[in-house]
C-alpha cells in the first residue's frame, strides 16, 4: 500500500461525508430515542386505521372490580379520545393496591433508583377520587414508587406528579389504581426520566451513541415511514408539533405501529442540533406506497414542505418560525439540505411533483439544497432534473457492496451529487448484524471517502419487535449495543472534513482489499494525524507492507489501532450478553 503525503494539495473530504439516518423503524423513536415511557399515552392507538384501542394499557382488577371504554370526550381538540375508567369495588371487595389501569411501556419501563421521573397526566371524575399513582415491578409484585392523588375534578384537570423510586427495576410498570368505587376520565398520561440527553427527551445512552459516531449529517424521520402504505397514514409534519399533549399520532402502517409522535419535527431538528450534525428533513411528495396526488393537485403539500421550512428556518415573526419560537427553540435551526420524498423515483407522478417542490422551494428558499429521488437504484442514471443531490439506496450481499466500492468513481462530477443515503450488507451476509457485513461496508465507504454523503441504514432497532435487519444499534428498555457496522461507522467519523491522501493498492491480494489514507489536524492538540485504513475481506490473512512518503511521522506516536487475524467466524455478531464481542474500534481486536 502507497500512501502519498507529499505536498498540500489533497483534496478535502466534506464535513458531511458520514451522517445518520435516523427512521422511525423498529420503534426507533416511540420506544427508543425519545424517552417516553408510556405507550399510547393519550388512548388513541388506531386512529384512522382502525377503531381506537388501549393497547398496550390493562386493567388491574377482574370485570366485577373494573371497567373502561374509550369515550371521545377529551379536553384536546386533536385527540378526542379518552379512557373512562369505572372503579366498581370498594375497600376490601377491591384487589390489594386497589382496582385501575396499568401502562407497561415499551416492553418495561427502565426505573432506576437515584433517578427522577416525571409523570403528567390529566383527569376529570364524578365526585371525588382518591388515587394511587405507582411504579411497580415487574410481575406487580414490588412498589418502586407511589403517590396519592386525590380531589374533586370535575373538569379536566392537569396534575404532575416526581417519583424517586427507592428500587430500580428495567421491567415496571406505571399503575393508576382506586381502592374506592369511582368513575374518571384519564388522557394524555406521560412518564419522562428528569435525566435525558440534553435536557431535551432524548434517552441518554442511545442518543450518545450516535453523537459518538460524530455525525456530519442526520437524515430524518424516514425512509418508507414518510411514505405511508397509504397516504392517509404517512407523517404529516404539523400534526407532530406544538404541546405534545395535542399531537393526535398517528399508526405508521408499513412499519405497522402506532407512534404518539412525542419525538416529532422540532424534537428531529433540536436531535440534529444537539449531537451537531446538520438536519436533512425528508419530507412526503403527495407520495406513498400505494397512492399518489396528481400534480394538478400538488399545490397542498407543497405549502406543507415550504412551510415546515420556515418552521426550521424562518424568523419568529413567521406563523412557523414563531412556533418554533414557542416552542423553545427562537434562533432557526440550521437546516440546508431537504430531500422530497424517498424511493419513490420511478412512480407516476414523481417527476412532476418533484420539480413543483424544487421550483417552489428553491423560490422562497434558495438556499435550501434540494435532494431527488433519481434515480435511486442507480447512480449510472442519475437524474436529468434540477438538484444538488440525488438519493442512492443499496441493501446487498458482502460481496457485492464491497465491489460496488468503485462504482461512484466514475459518475459525472457535474450536476447532482450521489448522496447515499441508506446502506447495509443485509441476510445472509448480515444476520443480525455480523463482522462479515461490517467489513464489506468499509470496503465500501472508502470508496465513498471520494466526497460523497453517506449512511447506514436502519440505526436503531428495539430487540423486542424487529422490523427489519440489521440495525447499527440495538437496544431494550435498559440495554443497547453496537453491532460491527455501528463500530465500523466510527473509523470514518475521523474523515468528515479530513484530506484525503492518495492510496493504491499493488500486488497479487489487492483485488481483496480496500485502503485509504487521510490527514486531519486535531484542534485539541494542534497536531496532524494520519490515518491509514485497510479491510481485508479475503478468507486468509494478508501481509500489507505500507509505504508513506512525504510525511515527517514521529514514530513515538504511531498507533496500531487495530490488529485483526480474520481466520475465524466472520458471522460473529454482537449480543446483549457480549455487546463487544466484535468492536472494530478495540486496540488489538482479534477474532
Ligand atoms: O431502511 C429501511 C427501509 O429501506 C427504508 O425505510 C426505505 O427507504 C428502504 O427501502
Amino acid at each position: 500500500l502507497k500512501v502519498d503525503a507529499s505536498g498540500n494539495q489533497h483534496p478535502t473530504i466534506p464535513s458531511t461525508l458520514f451522517g445518520v439516518f435516523f427512521e422511525e423503524i423498529n420503534h426507533a423513536g416511540a420506544g427508543g430515542l425519545w424517552a417516553e415511557l408510556v405507550r399510547n399515552r393519550g388512548f388513541e392507538a388506531g386512529g384512522g386505521v382502525a377503531p381506537s384501542n388501549i393497547y398496550p394499557w390493562n386493567v388491574i382488577g377482574d370485570e366485577r372490580a373494573v371497567k373502561v371504554a374509550t369515550e371521545p370526550t377529551s379536553c384536546f381538540a386533536n385527540n378526542k379520545m379518552a379512557l373512562r375508567v369505572d372503579v366498581m369495588c370498594d375497600g376490601a371487595s377491591c384487589p390489594a393496591g386497589g382496582a385501575g389501569i396499568v401502562n407497561p411501556g415499551y416492553w418495561g419501563m427502565n426505573i432506576q433508583q437515584g433517578k427522577s421521573y416525571k409523570l403528567v397526566f390529566y383527569l376529570r371524575s364524578i365526585g371525588p377520587v382518591d388515587l394511587t399513582v405507582v411504579l411497580i415491578g415487574f410481575n406487580r409484585t414490588k412498589k418502586l414508587a407511589a403517590q396519592n392523588v386525590g380531589g374533586a375534578f370535575t373538569g379536566w384537570t392537569k396534575r404532575e406528579v416526581v417519583f424517586k423510586p427507592i428500587m430500580s427495576d428495567p421491567n415496571a410498570s406505571l399503575a393508576i389504581t382506586s381502592s374506592h368505587k369511582t368513575v374518571v376520565w384519564f388522557d394524555q398520561i406521560s412518564l419522562m426520566p428528569l435525566d435525558t440527553y440534553k435536557g431535551h427527551g432524548f434517552r441518554a445512552d442511545l442518543a450518545q451513541m450516535v453523537a459518538d459516531l460524530k455525525p456530519g449529517f442526520i437524515r430524518f424521520p424516514g425512509g418508507c415511514f414518510v411514505e405511508g402504505a397509504w397516504l392517509r397514514n404517512a407523517v404529516r409534519w404539523k400534526e407532530t408539533v406544538g404541546p405534545w399533549e395535542n399531537r393526535p399520532g398517528h399508526f405508521g402502517d408499513v412499519w405497522n405501529y402506532w407512534t404518539d409522535d412525542g419525538m416529532g419535527l422540532y424534537e428531529f431538528y433540536q436531535f440534529a442540533e444537539d449531537i451537531g450534525a446538520l438536519p436533512i428533513w425528508v419530507f412526503n411528495n403527495g407520495i406513498s406506497h400505494t397512492d399518489e396526488v396528481d400534480t394538478t393537485m400538488i399545490g397542498p403539500f407543497i405549502q406543507e414542505a415550504l412551510d415546515g421550512i420556515q418552521f426550521a428556518v424562518g424568523p419568529v415573526t413567521s406563523t412557523w418560525g414563531g412556533l418554533r419560537a414557542a416552542m423553545g427553540h427562537p434562533k432557526p435551526f440550521d437546516l440546508r439540505y431537504v430531500a422530497v420524498g424517498n424511493e419513490d423515483c420511478g412512480k407516476e407522478h414523481y417527476r412532476g411533483n418533484y420539480l413543483k417542490f424544487y421550483y417552489a422551494i428553491k423560490s422562497v428558499f434558495p438556499n435550501i439544497k434540494v435532494i431527488s429521488n433519481c434515480d435511486y437504484t442507480d447512480p449510472s442514471t442519475p437524474t436529468q432534473d434540477p438538484a444538488d443531490y440525488y438519493d442512492y439506496h443499496k441493501y446487498t450481499t458482502a460481496s457485492d457492496m464491497f465491489r460496488l466500492r468503485h462504482q461512484f468513481d466514475t459518475v459525472p462530477r457535474t450536476g447532482p451529487k450521489a448522496f447515499v443515503s441508506e446502506y447495509a450488507v443485509w441476510r445472509e451476509d448480515a444476520g443480525l448484524g455480523s463482522l462479515k457485513a461490517a467489513l464489506a461496508e468499509a470496503g465500501f465507504l472508502m470508496g465513498l471517502e471520494k466526497n460523497r454523503m453517506a449512511a447506514y441504514a436502519p440505526l436503531f432497532v428495539n430487540a423486542n419487535d424487529r422490523k427489519w435487519s440489521p440495525d447499527a444499534i440495538n437496544f431494550d428498555s435498559y440495554r443497547a449495543y453496537g453491532t460491527p457496522s455501528y463500530w465500523m461507522q466510527t473509523f470514518f467519523s475521523q474523515s468528515n472534513g479530513a484530506a484525503l491522501l492518495n492510496a493504491t493498492l499493488d500486488g497479487r491480494s489487492s483485488a481483496h482489499l480496500a485502503a485509504s489514507a487521510i490527514i486531519r489536524s486535531d484542534p485539541a492538540t494542534g497536531n496532524s494525524y494520519l490515518t491509514v485504513k485497510v479491510v481485508n475481506v479475503a478468507d486468509d490473512p494478508i501481509d500489507i507492507k505500507i509505504d508513506i512518503t512525504g510525511a515527517n511521522i514521529d514514530s513515538r506516536f504511531v498507533s496500531k489501532k487495530t490488529e485483526m487475524t480474520y481466520g475465524g467466524d466472520v458471522m460473529a455478531e454482537n449480543t446483549f450478553d457480549e455487546p463487544l464481542k466484535v468492536d472494530l474500534n478495540r486496540d488489538n481486536f482479534v477474532i
